[in-house]
């Protein structure tokens, strides 16, 4: 009798196959667990951002020389967190053609002013910095006139982008 003919294929046992679907299981619970975790310890997160344009409103009712304190919310990304933020501008139509719109924090040390309609003019309660219509300073002491968003219009909406800081030649 041929030796090869009495040799049994060896078949795996019910235990085996058992176990082996025990580890690959544990195995995937593992991987699910770890991988979220290693993203969060070793990836670094998005960066802080913002909206880069934000709609502040319609701007065809804008009496010239009379500034109107608009609001609007900007989206921000900080890290894992979005969240959205509450903002304003003072925004003046100078001319029938041309708008200004103010970030609304004073120069000096960043109170909020507000538009005074008796003296025509932006007085800031805090030391009394007071800001001419185009944003210069007319007394106090802001060091350099107010700060401007860029702005952009599309079908009388405004729109804002980022604040550039003004200079303190620019007064
Ligand atoms: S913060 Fe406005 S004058 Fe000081």
């Amino acid at each position: 009798m041929d030796k090869d003919a009495n040799a049994t294929v060896e078949m795996p046992s019910r235990r085996g196959f058992v176990n082996a679907v025990i580890y690959a299981l544990g195995a995937a619970m593992g991987a699910a667990l770890a991988i979220p975790a290693a993203r969060y310890l070793f990836l670094p997160p998005k960066t802080r951002k913002q909206q880069a344009w934000v709609e502040a409103g319609d701007i065809s009712n804008l009496t010239p020389g009379v500034p109107q304190e608009m609001t609007f919310r900007r989206i921000h990304a900080d890290g894992w967190k979005i969240y959205s933020e509450k903002g304003t501008a003072w925004v003046v139509k100078t001319t029938e053609d041309n708008i200004v719109a103010f970030a609304p924090a004073c120069t000096h040390l960043g109170c909020a002013y507000h538009w005074d309609a008796a003296k025509s003019d932006f007085l800031c309660p805090c030391h009394g910095s007071t800001f001419a219509l185009d944003g210069k300073v007319l007394s106090g002491p802001a060091p350099r006139p107010l700060d401007r968003y860029e702005i952009k219009v599309e079908n009388a909406h405004l729109f804002l982008g980022p604040v550039h800081q003004s200079s303190e030649t620019s007064s």
